[in-house]
């Protein structure tokens, strides 16, 4: 992450040292797509990649600066209320706002400096990152303890209620809880986490077709409450409690598109358990097997997928050295993620790139190796 760059940042912008870093990664998923909002089970891994703050206390308004989007309109963090700020600044006014509603009426102002190396866009959960970091600063200037899974759970209510999208979990509790070298297989009811080795030789291979997520706000409402209505309907409170057989059993009694949306859940979130246990077996056929099955079953079933994300699966899919690929984050545009062989990847990188680009000239695509990484914290890469 870009830590020393933030810092140096700072120094130009505010004439002095910041005095505290504060890191968050981004995310890919791995596995469990479109499950955490029916209470069933994800696989995230937190990426080297993220949103890097440098910061210092200040008497006076919270006066933010990013290196990417420039400044934002200073504010109070004690008093900030949604619609009081707007743009990137959200992510960071809406972190003080739900901290003061969860209790923990945070009061210290900062000067900050935000760098992010995130591709933007590509669904690797740069809101969640930014949400995350600004928990954990805030949180420490003004003296309070960080709960990691509750810095999660606050940055969920910051975006659902102070931003405005109507996100799960995942996102925010992998870029809290990474573990390094392992992704994570996460009970979205329980929120047991369960850190599950990478094989060491197995790099995680971010593929973005270039496409960004145009549709997502509103196409990913109708997904949730597509998933909602059924689980209504089969007389549960998410879609979690019933089983394959159970949905079968009673699918006459959905209306035809709210079945296939329940059949992909249900079908998925039991796909993350299969992929723990490859994982663990390291069984690389079945590894590919059930990230062909989840790719496939988002393109049909739920109908998140674009024409862009299949053909970047399947070139990914096809290139020496591929495990297996599927497409990873919401849909409808963003990127696939690949589980690549370590010494394939340079040819990797130049094949597949070679044979998207053919296919779409005028998407940009861009490629990103990384291994499974560990969670928020402070200044990691500054000490
Ligand atoms: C987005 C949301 C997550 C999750 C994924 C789909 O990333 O923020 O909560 O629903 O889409 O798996």
């Amino acid at each position: 992450m870009q830590s020393e760059w933030a810092c140096a940042v700072f120094e130009d912008t505010f004439g002095k040292a910041a005095e505290l870093v504060v890191e968050a990664p981004g995310r890919v998923n791995l596995i469990g797509e479109h499950t955490d909002y029916s209470d069933g089970f994800v696989m995230p891994a937190a990426l080297p990649y993220g949103v890097s703050l440098a910061a210092r206390a200040t008497d006076g308004p919270s006066r933010l600066y990013s290196v990417a989007r420039g400044w934002a309109k200073s504010f109070q963090v004690a008093e900030v209320e949604p619609g009081s700020t707007r743009g990137w600044a959200n992510y960071a006014a809406g972190m003080a706002w739900a901290l003061r509603q969860a209790g923990m009426p945070v009061d210290t102002n900062a000067e900050v400096v935000v760098a992010n190396d995130l591709p933007i866009g590509a669904g690797v959960s740069s809101s969640a990152a930014m949400e995350v970091a600004f928990g954990w600063l805030w949180l420490t200037l003004s003296g309070f303890p960080v709960d990691p899974l509750q810095v999660a759970r606050i940055a969920q209510t910051c975006e659902n209620q102070y931003v405005g999208v109507n996100c799960g979990l995942m996102d925010m509790a992998a870029s809290a809880l990474g573990v390094d070298g392992h992704a994570l297989l996460m009970d979205i009811r329980t929120m047991e986490v369960q850190p599950v080795p990478v094989p060491d030789d197995l790099v995680l291979m971010l593929c973005d077709t270039g496409r960004r997520r145009g549709l997502v706000g509103s196409a990913y409402n109708d997904r949730r409450a597509s998933v909602e209505r059924a689980a209504a309907t089969l007389g549960v409170s998410h879609l979690r409690d019933v089983t394959e057989e159970q949905l079968e059993a009673q699918a006459a009694s959905l209306n035809e598109e709210d079945l296939r949306r329940a059949r992909h859940v249900v079908a998925e979130s039991a796909r993350v358990h299969q992929m723990a246990a490859a994982l663990r077996a390291d069984d690389r056929d079945q590894m590919g097997a059930l990230m062909q099955a989840s790719h496939d079953s988002l393109r049909d079933l739920f109908e998140v997928s674009c024409e862009e994300l299949d053909a970047m699966a399947e070139i990914a899919r096809a290139a020496p050295g591929c495990i297996g690929a599927r497409m990873t984050g919401a849909g409808f545009g963003g990127a696939c993620v690949a589980l690549v062989t370590e010494q394939d990847v340079p040819n990797y990188v130049e094949r597949v790139s070679e044979a998207y680009g053919q296919r779409f000239p005028d998407r940009e695509s861009v490629f990103l190796a990384a291994r499974a990484s560990r969670g928020a914290g402070i200044g990691y890469d500054f000490r």
